[in-house]
């Protein structure tokens, strides 16, 4: 009798188990079909062939077995088995990369070392001789940092002959973002790219060329197609224009640049890369939080109005510049060693753009002629994570940068942060 009700529970339990994997198949094949539908094929395809993981199924499978021997022989059912027989892990197929647009935009409001002289004590001379910067662009207006990336993004993917619909990732690489939850989700929202995941990247002046490499990566490591890389700052937010240590030297900008990815896998712009931190040095470059009142809760009408804010930048500039000087050529020298390529393959050398002296001193200790850098920052100052796609779009505008020519990129800044990398146009 106690087996015959026993068996009766365990048929129960399995065709419950039966029930609920049909259930879960059925819904994740048609309903929820519109629920994946801003995923790539490949991530849809992952969502709706879902199954229970062996973790899952093995729980399962324990509970049913401690209730009688019965039991155990029905769990152990060619049915059962079969039925969860499936794949538990995230499915990569590798693919090459790579890129096949870049564009780049550029507030219309700029100031120049004149206008500054009458704010701080400072002239264009020195400005000019010291950093090698002659103006530089800030948003105005309606301009956020938002609009500029949408404008960079759309000229990139005009050139990458593709649709916002078929970016399946967006990263933007900023420290100024528009919202403190980001600003990618609002570029993806501002170009309708529908079916991306779009998230934020700070990695400083850096940012670009690590937002470079992580996009390389998901389509190197398989399931994503196209991704969207910005590089994007409005750093004149949080500059001081009463300290003329680095009122200067910033400016707001965007680039960015498409990936693509291609059915053979060893057809890889990104040639070789290297990229570095070091927190204990972070003093040296900030723009901190302030005002902030974590954890209290506001005791006057007063304190409730009061806003958590970032302070301006600071920067022990002598410190930084030493800094860039050295980690550059040794970053750039990484990569080419990761590449298995020497210095005389390389033909532009696109640094971020923070003082032409740091650029002609890190080209000098590369071994690398004047024709072979790329500079701008005459025009725009330092964009931060701007600055490099920046250069790198305006270089290939003018015909200087040709398809199959090496470029090697890096970035510098707080964190402190240094990144670099070899790509093939
Ligand atoms: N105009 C005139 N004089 C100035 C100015 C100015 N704008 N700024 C400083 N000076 C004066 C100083 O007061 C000093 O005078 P003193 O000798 O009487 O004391 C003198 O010029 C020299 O000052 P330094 O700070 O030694 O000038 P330096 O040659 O180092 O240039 C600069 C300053 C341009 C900031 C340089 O240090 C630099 O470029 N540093 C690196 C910045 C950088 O690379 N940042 C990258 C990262 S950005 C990011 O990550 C967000």
């Amino acid at each position: 009798m106690f087996t015959q009700l026993s068996f009766v529970c365990v048929r129960v339990r399995v065709s419950e188990l039966e029930l609920s994997y049909r259930t879960l198949a059925r819904e994740r094949e048609r309903g929820n079909r519109n629920m994946f539908a801003h995923l790539s094929n490949h991530q849809q395809h992952q969502q709706i062939n879902w199954q229970p993981t062996k973790a899952l199924r093995k729980e399962r499978r324990t509970k049913i077995t401690i209730n009688s021997k019965k039991m155990k022989r029905v769990s152990n059912d060619k049915y059962m088995t079969t039925k969860c027989q499936t794949q538990n892990q995230a499915q990569f197929t590798p693919r090459g990369a790579k890129i096949t647009g870049i564009g780049k935009a550029v507030p219309k409001k700029f100031i120049t070392n004149d206008d500054l002289a009458k704010l701080v004590d400072t002239n264009d001379e020195w400005i000019r001789a010291r950093t090698g910067i002659g103006k530089r662009h800030v948003i105005s207006g309606e301009e956020t940092l938002t609009s500029l990336a949408a404008e960079a993004s759309l000229g990139a993917l005009k050139m990458a002959n593709i649709r916002a619909e078929d970016i399946d990732l967006i990263i933007v690489a900023t420290s100024s973002p528009d919202d403190l939850f980001g600003s990618a989700c609002l570029l993806q929202g501002a170009i309708g790219a529908k079916g991306a995941l779009a998230y934020d990247l700070t990695a400083a002046c850096s940012g670009f060329v690590v937002g470079l490499v992580n996009g390389m990566h998901y389509i190197r490591g398989g399931g994503f197609k196209n991704v969207l890389v910005v590089g994007a700052d409005v750093l004149s937010r949080y500059v001081d224009w009463r300290d003329r240590g680095t009122c200067i030297l910033f400016g707001d900008g965007c680039g960015a640049i498409v990936l693509t990815a291609t059915d053979d896998v060893k057809d890889c712009s990104l040639l070789g890369f290297d990229m570095h931190s070091d927190g204990t040095q972070n003093h040296h470059l900030t723009a901190k939080v302030c005002g902030a009142k974590t954890g209290k809760v506001w005791e006057s009408d007063a304190e409730a109005g009061e806003r958590t804010a970032f302070e301006n930048i600071s920067m022990n500039g002598q410190d930084v510049f030493k800094f860039a000087v050295r980690a550059v050529p040794m970053t750039i020298n990484a990569s080419l060693k990761n590449a298995n390529m020497t210095t005389d393959e390389i033909d532009h050398l696109v640094l971020h753009q923070a003082n032409q002296r740091i650029i002609d001193a890190a080209a000098q200790r590369l071994s690398l002629g004047e024709d072979k850098v790329v500079s701008n920052i005459a025009e725009y100052g330092n964009t931060s994570a701007a600055s490099v796609p920046l250069a790198l779009c305006e270089a290939v505008e003018s015909g200087k940068v040709k398809k199959g020519d090496v470029v090697a990129m890096a970035g510098f800044g707080a964190g402190l942060t240094w990144a670099s990398c070899l790509i093939k146009w």
